[in-house]
């Protein structure tokens, strides 16, 4: 293999930047020539692209974000989207595609694969949805930022004897907000995954205040409702004075953690070896600390990823 590519597609999160690090690197050493698409596959699709040296990753493994940026690009989900991407690789003589990303990128990457070009996937969303991986690329850094600000909040909270509704992005999946929930200390976790009763919650809530409990969290998963409804419904019920966190895109941004950066480090470098040793049309996971290989096909049909049963019966051994 003497080129390959790489793109950051979909939302961006913490540790792209180390992961296209990884791949650079990891293909620099093997004398691998490595081709950077900007914007995603927009950028395949439009020939935004340039060699990537050693130069041009230093200084960016401990930058949030993608300094290749990213795109959500609806092109790549027609056929002729899919034809005039891996028309433009051959054209450039990339022998294999390393494509860092969440399920959308993925269902790109799938069908450049079946075109004949082998490409391995990283999985990266801080949503943590995605399946044959115990963890995506960006999901401990999006959960450092939220616990981090939750800590903030209860300060100020437990001041005023507020309750305090706080939304975590996730799209359709629970995972950040119960995680941070569980970390935080919170009294709730509203997610998709588990039907909730408002009015129980309210009672307790009430109860907590005339115990003399100062403070009270509850954590909203975007997919199931939006803080504002939840905060409003539960002023309705109780009367008491509610208030707001919408924490939105800073959970995507910062500084990447150590897990990340490890993570990702280890993403790259095992990309490139996947192509390089002939894998094809997968995506890397870590499973029980090891990474493994699974075909995108699988990964596509299997969906989103199953909230662990493990960490719901640890919420409710803790009481919520
Ligand atoms: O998939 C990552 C994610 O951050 C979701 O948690 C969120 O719902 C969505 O992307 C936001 O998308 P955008 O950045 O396009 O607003």
């Amino acid at each position: 293999m003497q080129r390959l590519g790489v793109l950051t597609s979909g939302g961006d999160c913490s540790g792209m930047n180390a992961a296209i690090r990884g791949v650079v690197r990891a293909g620099l050493s093997l004398d691998i020539e490595v081709i950077g698409f900007y914007k995603g596959y927009f950028g395949l699709l439009n020939s935004l692209h340039e060699p990537l040296t050693t130069r041009s990753v230093s200084g960016k493994l401990q930058l949030g974000g993608t300094f290749l940026q990213s795109a959500r690009c609806r092109e790549m989900y027609q056929p002729e989207g899919q034809l005039q991407a891996v028309e433009n690789l051959r054209r450039l003589g990339i022998e294999g595609l390393v494509v860092i990303g969440g399920d959308g990128s993925h269902r790109g990457a799938m069908a450049i694969h079946e075109q004949g070009i082998p490409v391995v996937a990283i999985p990266a969303s801080i949503d943590n949805d995605i399946p044959f991986t115990d963890m995506s690329l960006g999901v401990d850094t999006a959960l450092n930022n939220i616990i981090r600000a939750v800590d903030c909040l209860k300060d100020t909270a437990s001041s005023h004897d507020r309750t305090f509704v706080v939304e975590t992005m996730g799209r359709n999946c629970g995972y950040l907000a119960l995680v941070a929930a569980i970390a935080c200390g919170a009294e709730y976790a509203l997610i998709p995954e588990n039907p909730y009763n408002l009015d129980e919650i309210c009672t307790h809530l009430r109860t907590r205040f005339q115990e003399g409990r100062d403070n009270s969290i509850i954590m909203v998963a975007e997919g199931i409702g939006s803080a504002q409804e939840i905060a409003d419904q539960i002023k309705d019920r109780i009367g008491f004075e509610t208030r707001i966190m919408v924490l939105g895109h800073y959970q995507r941004g910062g500084s990447p953690s150590t897990f990340d950066r490890l993570l990702a480090a280890r993403f790259g470098v095992a990309a490139v070896d996947a192509l390089v040793t002939g894998s094809n049309g997968s995506m890397l996971g870590l499973s029980c600390g090891k990474l493994v290989l699974t075909d995108l096909e699988q990964v596509i049909a299997a969906g989103r990823r199953p909230i662990d049963q493990n960490l719901m019966s640890l919420a409710m051994t803790l009481g919520f």
